[in-house]
């Protein structure tokens, strides 16, 4: 068709997991929160006039600003915010890189990366997991011919993280070059930079508040960074689109990242659901690679991970699949409630004991 650029001609976009809406499954494929959002959350719709939507919002965002700036130490002129951490991630593109630029990220990590490369005319350097999909920091010092670097830590669809120091290594030696951390599951690990931002200006952190805060539906993400970034992202920004972030939105994130106490119940339920989950999985002839996030990466030593996909589906619950190089072996099984674990693992072992 005539009227497409060649860039739309060309791009293969990215497959969100699905949201299906024939019948009521168990979720366990997005790496939402399987718990509501803080009651506070619910207050504040509750509470919310409608009138208000009447007007734009704060294009600034001012108020949720100064609470995350208040939240990781730091001040307002080192966060931007936006709608869900993928609109973040995808501004990075044309604030920190030029056409034929070269970014350096996991070959298998999540996938939306390459897909914003293509859309912005940048090549994507691929650099090799190890053969037990671990991130080594080593691959990554001092790199030479890339413009930056994005390192989803924990990493995503695999779980594994990468230690603070390691990482704060990989900005150290690549000081001229931007590195983006993709914070998506920083919440559920303890490997967060989120608080060097100040000690290097070459670093942006970027975080959301769909997965440990509930609120892949309300969608807001938002980047930590020196000012010079921060300035940069701004202007892409507003040279898009000037409110991004509604006014609802911004109401529902500021009362979640203000009830912390809630939320360290969650993400504890959350942590401690995916070892024993892991382990049952392990008892059934899984390998389950280590996990730091809301989500368990996993082959079975016989099962294909398509078969196990589908078979799962067939009864009401549904993981994520990848075909990719490397992954098709694996499912992705995002971390649920305590029953709907059980439901995952009792499908399991029927799927298994029906394969022996
Ligand atoms: C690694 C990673 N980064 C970013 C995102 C985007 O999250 P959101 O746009 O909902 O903030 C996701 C979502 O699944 C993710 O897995």
């Amino acid at each position: 068709m005539n009227y497409l650029s060649r860039r739309c001609k060309s791009i293969l976009p990215y497959t969100a997991g699905e949201q299906p809406q024939d019948k009521k499954y168990v979720k366990l494929n997005t790496n939402e929160c399987p718990y509501p959002p803080s009651p506070e959350v619910e207050k504040t719709i509750k509470d919310f006039d409608a009138g208000r939507l009447r007007l734009y919002p704060d294009p600034q965002n001012a108020k949720l600003v100064s609470v995350i700036a208040q939240k990781h130490g730091l001040n307002c002129d080192n966060v931007f915010v936006g709608n869900g951490s993928d609109e973040v991630l995808c501004m990075c593109f044309p604030a920190f890189f030029d056409e034929n630029d070269t970014v350096a990220y996991a070959d298998v990590t999540y996938s939306f990366y390459k897909v914003w490369a293509h859309m912005f005319g940048v090549t994507s350097r691929k650099i090799p997991l190890d053969d037990d999909f671990k991130l080594l920091h080593t691959d990554y010092l001092g790199l030479e011919g890339v413009k930056g670097v994005i390192i989803c830590n924990p990493n995503a669809p695999t779980g594994t993280a990468l230690g603070r120091l390691d990482l704060l290594k990989i900005v150290e030696s690549n000081s001229d070059k931007i590195v983006i951390v993709d914070e998506a599951y920083g919440e559920f690990a303890s490997c967060s930079v989120a608080n060097r931002v100040n000690d290097y200006p070459n670093l942006l952190v970027v975080k959301t508040l769909s997965k440990a805060y509930a609120l892949a539906g309300a969608r807001c993400g938002y980047a930590l960074g020196s000012k010079q970034l921060i300035d940069a992202l701004k202007l892409v920004k507003n040279s898009m689109n000037s409110y991004t972030v509604n006014a609802l939105t911004e109401a529902v994130a500021i009362a979640a990242l203000n009830d912390k106490k809630y939320y360290a119940g969650v993400i504890d339920k959350i942590n401690s659901q995916r070892e024993e989950t892991a382990d049952a999985l392990r008892a059934l002839d899984f390998e389950v690679l280590p996990s730091s996030s809301n989500f368990i990466f996993a082959r079975h030593k016989v099962l294909s991970g398509s078969e196990i996909y589908f078979q799962l589906k067939e009864n009401g619950v549904l993981v994520r699949h990848f075909k990719g190089d490397r992954i098709s072996d694996f499912v992705r099984i995002t971390i649920g409630t305590a029953d709907e674990m059980k439901m995952l693992v009792n499908e399991i072992k029927k799927i298994v004991r029906n394969r022996n």
